[in-house]
């Protein structure tokens, strides 16, 4: 979930460290620190808890002198998020400095050891004990070789990590290395740079390399990188990713907040992924890389994906059975992996979900469903992502980098996203006529512009979140794919407002959680002018009677709605009825977005949270 940043060359380094770590504070931000190199073979550093903007002043204080350094921002794992435990993590020399993503499983049983041979910790990491690891080796069997002793070390741990190192003894050089958590290096002419992933390279190349898991690349000054694989064989032709997007698409842009960018960001993202979807052969989904007699074969579909992911998998379930007639079932990631009795059938396709494509848990199921056989399909939005490289074929929803913590315009993309497998699927195996599928692709394209029209109502969203003021809890209900809705739009409430927000569907809400409404209980209803509308309503009335406040999410002109609740979120008319939670939760995401603001906090990044979930 941390971020790792790393420079050698020609310019001082801690000014791009300290921007590099601002682009992927998203990963995690309850701490940060910076560790530079000088040309004499001084190790200077500093680190805090806290975020990336109180480091940047500690550091114009220390006035960090070194053209080549590593840099860090985190997401406790293994102790508290204090100073002591924020990275770089130093050797019991203080010659070697290391930043760390990923989990170290084996630390205890390695700490022990090292303990015993006399060396002493600091912090209650589990990365501390790599540096002294590679202490041990640089002194023993490394003999001074950097890239070799951070190789013993490596050798000797047990889980996941991906790896910045530099040495005071050999100024200007930085090892990196990765197992399970990602990284990726770029050469220029300004030198060598490395990164969790691509965001922070953005502003400095256009085409960075990805590391393999236990490739050792060794950079240097004058920008060159020498990539070794687990056997020190020279790695001939690395993995390259080009970055399509501008630097500037990571960038606030005017905007206050990245949440309210990527809000409104949405309606475009939605028109790039249609771009030139419907050819000559229906659905083109080259990225499927199943022949249509394949694609005819499958009979059973299994989604996994976390979160909004998972909430996306719930409506793609809707479209795949109702337009290509497939069972879908759709599971969390940290429960399937634990389910030793799944069920899958000769022809069964798995579709993972994952915005950053780096989810740990989505990551782990993918992999056992390719051990059970099974051809996997990636939605993800991260150009070569874990996901992305390990699956058979990936449609990258292209929404563009995605910096708030709290999903927005990846949730809107994925769902058009699998609304197009399900469509290719029903034309393959014979569900569905080409007109059929030209119908409601011309449906889709209406997406963006009923968007815009919600996008234009927010100020309805402003004066709902004034009735949250002062409440402690709420109910979000919905029928049918509306009921997905409610629970996206509950998540983003919690999420970024801390208010306790319990979603159902609206039909179950009798058989308990009812319960919890008293007078002023807010409770937000959607519903729209679909088949259960009636039923949506009895159900509000229910609510009412029990002395709620109803804000209903429903569509324009709904008198009946619009006379029993405090507010409506109006939606205009939409074409179809799954064409609804598209762009219904635009008002759920202002909403939250608005109570949170109301109350304070920062949008963007909410406490104890994560945008790239990459432990278990
Ligand atoms: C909520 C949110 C999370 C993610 C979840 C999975 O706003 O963003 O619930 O959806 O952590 O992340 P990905 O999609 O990257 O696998």
């Amino acid at each position: 979930m941390c971020g790792v940043v790393g420079y050698t060359g020609r310019n001082q380094a801690v000014d791009w460290l300290l921007d590099g770590l601002a682009t992927l504070e998203y990963r995690g931000y309850d701490s940060a620190g910076v560790q530079v190199v000088s040309s004499s073979g001084n190790l200077h550093g500093v680190k805090c808890a806290g975020r990336v903007a109180t480091l940047r002043e500690r550091a114009a204080v220390a006035n960090l002198n070194g053209t080549c350094g590593i840099g860090h921002t985190r997401w406790a794992t293994h102790g508290a998020p204090t100073d002591r435990n924020a990275h770089p993590h130093l050797d019991g020399t203080g010659r070697i400095a290391v930043v760390h993503n990923g989990i170290i499983e084996n630390y205890q049983e390695l700490r022990r050891e090292l303990m015993a041979a006399g060396h002493e910790f600091l912090s209650e990491t589990d990365t501390e004990v790599i540096p002294h690891l590679i202490q041990e080796a640089w002194n023993g069997p490394a003999k001074g070789d950097l890239a070799r002793a951070v190789r013993y070390a490596c050798d000797r741990l047990e889980g996941a990590w991906a790896l910045a190192v530099v040495c005071s003894e050999v100024p200007g050089q930085m090892v990196v290395t990765r197992n399970g958590s990602p990284l990726v290096v770029t050469s220029t002419e300004d030198g060598a740079y490395a990164a969790s992933d691509v965001m922070p390279l953005a502003s400095v190349a256009t085409q960075v390399t990805q590391l393999e898991d236990n490739d050792i690349a060794t950079l240097s000054p004058d920008g060159s990188i020498q990539i070794v694989d687990r056997n020190g064989a020279p790695v001939a032709n690395p993995a390259t990713l080009t970055i399509d997007w501008d630097a500037s698409a990571a960038r606030l842009g005017g905007y206050s907040d990245f949440m309210a960018k990527e809000i409104s960001e949405q309606p475009e993202a939605i028109e790039r992924l249609l771009k030139d979807r419907l050819g000559e052969h229906g659905i083109e989904l080259d990225e499927l890389s199943l022949t249509k007699a394949e694609l005819a074969a499958v009979d059973r579909i299994v989604i996994i994906a976390c979160g909004t992911s998972y909430h996306v998998g719930l409506i793609a379930k809707a479209a795949i059975e109702r337009w290509a007639r497939i069972p879908v079932a759709v599971e969390f990631a940290s429960e399937f992996n634990y389910d030793e009795n799944y069920l899958v059938t000769d022809h069964t396709m798995c579709v993972v979900i994952t915005q950053s494509g780096e989810t740990a848990d989505t990551l782990t199921a993918a992999r056992r469903m390719r051990g059970m056989g099974c051809t996997v399909f990636a939605i993800t939005n991260v150009l070569g992502s874990t996901a992305a490289r390990e699956s058979d074929g990936t449609l990258y929803i292209q929404a563009g980098p995605e910096v708030a913590v709290a999903s927005t315009k990846a949730y809107t993309a994925q769902i058009v996203a699998s609304f197009l497998l399900a469509l290719r699927l029903g034309l393959a195996n014979g569900t569905l006529a080409r007109e059929e599928v030209e119908r409601h692709f011309a449906d889709l394209e209406r997406i963006p512009d009923l968007m815009r029209e919600v996008l234009a109502r927010r100020w309805q969203d402003k004066q709902a979140a004034r009735l949250f003021q002062g409440k402690h809890s709420s109910l979000f209900l919905g029928r049918n794919v509306n009921s997905t809705t409610a629970y996206e739009g509950a998540l983003k409430l919690k999420e970024i407002s801390y208010l306790h927000a319990e979603a159902y569907p609206a039909g179950e809400m009798k058989h308990g959680p009812i319960a919890l409404i008293e007078g002023g209980f807010p409770v937000v209803a959607i519903v729209p002018a679909d088949h259960v509308h009636d039923k949506t309503v009895s159900n509000i009335e229910e609510c009412l009677a029990r002395g709620a406040v109803v804000i209903g999410v429903a569509t324009d002109g709904d008198e009946k709605v619009a006379k029993l609740c405090s507010q409506v979120l109006w939606v205009p008319q939409c074409p179809d009825e799954l064409v609804v939670p598209v762009v219904a939760i635009l008002h759920l995401q202002m909403l939250a977005r608005y109570v949170s603001r109301d109350r304070g906090y920062d949008v963007d990044k909410p406490r104890n949270l994560a945008k790239s979930v990459t432990v278990e």
